[in-house]
């Protein structure tokens, strides 16, 4: 098959497609004819030799994808030969085909396409596992979603309007504002013209999902409500600041970090039953919608890379096998 492999750490243009082994379903597992992945800013990570594949997974970026099944490993049930599915991968989604474990399978959403369907697995499992397993975001509450117009913060508007909660977010432009205005956000923060703490108001917000790591610890702890959760997923920001206590313990306020691809398999695949629970029952009836900015064929890989690079997308970015 082919696969994009990476030469060296490096630049967009270490990403090679060629011609690569067939991975081999193991016990378990399915193997899937890839029809689409999607890039995630893990993926640049991984390009550059800051983020390697966990043990045991796929050398070949790509946390997810989209295809059909093609064979079942040993002691798959409940699946079959030809289902079209989405999956959360540990690595291996830019390629024809990839193993994953059948836990990690998710049916197509009804009115959602195939190559579309890449779109989901990973912002599903990402804003489920952390907004609503980990921090319990509740209806009437504020979630406020630090990058509204990522693939995160598209699907995490959606989620929360879809459960009822107040959504703020921050973006770095008015068009990205007005994308998430449409999406349901009810609070716009440009955070290259306003101060985000100030433009919530002093009543601040219950839930915060941040990608930003160090940069914004104490501006988002001054943003958080009394019995206010932080949830750090990114460190666009640098990985380390001073925490004042004292902001924390008067707030009564908790702070919570986790990374969705190191987490072992049996948490991955109770996170997607949840997903599938919850999420796919509001993507079926067409509440919520994977948002996607551009289609690219698989071997434009170092296109996709430059164009996430370039923070210019609103949504996903596809890769199609
Ligand atoms: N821990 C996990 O398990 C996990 C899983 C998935 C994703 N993530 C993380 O979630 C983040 C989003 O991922 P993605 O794949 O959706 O990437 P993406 O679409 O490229 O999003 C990156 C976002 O960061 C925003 N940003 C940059 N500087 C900012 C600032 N100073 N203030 C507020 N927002 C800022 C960008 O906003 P503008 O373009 O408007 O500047 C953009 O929306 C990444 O950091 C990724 O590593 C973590």
């Amino acid at each position: 098959m082919r696969a994009i492999t990476i030469k060296e750490p490096g630049g967009p243009e270490v990403l090679t497609l060629a011609e690569v082994p067939d991975p081999l379903p193991g016990e378990g597992e399915v193997l899937v004819e890839v029809a689409a992945t999607a890039v995630n800013r893990a993926d640049v990570l991984q390009r550059q030799g800051f983020y390697n594949p966990p043990p045991g997974a796929s050398p070949y970026p790509g946390l997810e994808c989209s295809g059909r099944i093609a064979a079942l490993g040993a002691g798959v049930s409940g699946w079959a030969v030809g289902d079209e599915v989405c999956a959360l991968l540990s690595g291996g989604g830019y390629a024809e085909k990839v193993a994953v474990p059948a836990g990690q399978l998710l049916p197509v959403p009804k009115g959602v396409g195939l190559v579309d369907a890449a779109a989901l697995p990973e912002v599903t499992a990402t804003v489920w596992s952390n907004v609503f397993q980990a921090v319990h975001l509740r209806p009437g509450e504020t979630l406020l979603l630090h990058g509204g117009s990522s693939g995160i913060g598209t699907m995490g508007i959606q989620l929360g309007k879809a459960i009822g909660a107040r959504v703020a977010v921050t973006a770095g432009s008015a068009e990205k504002l007005e994308a998430c205005r449409a999406l349901g956000a009810d609070v716009l923060i440009n955070y290259r013209e306003q101060d985000f703490v100030e433009a919530l108001g002093p009543d601040g917000a219950d839930v915060i999902l941040d990608v930003m790591g160090a940069k914004y610890l104490d501006r988002n702890l001054d943003a958080l409500a009394v019995n206010g959760r932080l949830v750090i997923i990114g460190m666009q920001g640098g990985v380390q600041a001073e925490l004042n206590i004292a902001k924390l313990m008067a707030k009564r306020a908790a702070i919570v970090s986790t990374s969705l691809r190191a987490r072992p398999l049996d948490e991955k695949a109770a996170i997607v039953a949840e997903v599938r629970e919850h999420v796919w029952p509001l993507i079926d009836n067409g509440r919520v919608r994977p948002i996607i900015d551009t289609v690219l064929p698989l071997a434009d890989a170092a296109e996709a890379h430059r164009l996430m690079e370039s923070s210019t997308h609103i949504g996903k970015i596809l890769l199609r096998a």
